[in-house]
């Protein structure tokens, strides 16, 4: 599939179609959420509404909410999931497809949904691409509320600034309940330390840092898709 135009959402569709692709009758699919993801769904409903029989776990209400609206089964929440394929979107992406994630707020049931899944396919405009994570894009990390301003402190103690996120004057509450610091870090050199630092803070729920994951990366550009398989 070719993308023939460099409008961002033309190269997400382009992406989110590819990784349709892959889903095969009888799959369990964990389902991402944000703007690329949603291109996944739209093109998985066209599937299923042509006759491909799925069933869907979604990382998020509003993806649960357009997957219902497009006719994608979804299993319960607190079923056990086989998940064959999850396919979900990311913020930054480096060479060794190691990811941030958690832009939109998702980042714990997109973790969970990614680790019950067989196959995890992550995919994105080139925008996302990057030498080395951290940068311009700061990592999301969910907390507890209780005694977050603690907890950021103790981040503090690993990266320059730990920002409680706001949405709209208020503070951004997560789907469980939970508050988002964005951590700000130059450059993460070593993510999958990084990763096992921060969980050792009491009040840390999860981390936006995906290391050791992703099975296959779909990049969309002006020129085409390309599809890369980690080494795992
Ligand atoms: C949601 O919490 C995120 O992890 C998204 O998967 C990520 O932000 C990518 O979203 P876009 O496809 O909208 O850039």
């Amino acid at each position: 599939m070719t993308a023939n135009t460099t409008q961002p959402d033309a190269l997400k569709q382009a992406a989110g179609r590819k990784a349709a692709e892959y889903v095969r009758d009888g799959m369990t699919v964990g389902l991402g959420t944000g703007s690329t993801a949603k291109h996944l769904v739209l093109a998985l409903g066209e599937r299923v509404r042509a006759g491909l029989r799925i069933t869907g776990v979604p990382t998020s209400r509003e993806t649960a909410e357009l997957a219902t609206a497009q006719g994608i089964p979804l299993l319960a929440e607190d079923a056990l999931w086989p998940i064959d394929l999850a396919i979900d979107g990311a913020d930054q992406v480096d060479p060794n497809l190691q990811l941030i994630k958690g832009g939109g707020g998702a980042l714990l049931k997109e973790k969970i949904i990614a680790a019950a899944a067989t196959q995890f396919i992550v995919i994105i405009d080139d925008q996302k691409q990057v030498p080395v994570l951290g940068g311009s894009f700061p990592l999301p990390v969910e907390v507890i509320p209780f005694g977050w301003k603690n907890t950021a402190r103790h981040l503090e103690h690993h990266v320059e600034r730990a920002l409680l996120r706001m949405r709209n004057g208020q503070v951004f509450v997560t789907e469980a309940g939970h508050y988002i610091l964005d951590l700000h870090i130059a450059r993460i050199d070593h993510p999958a330390q990084l990763e096992a630092a921060l969980h050792t803070i009491p009040g840390v729920v999860e981390t936006g840092l995906f290391v050791g994951r992703t099975h296959m990366l779909i990049v969309s550009t002006a020129t085409g898709v390309e599809v890369r398989h980690a080494a795992l």
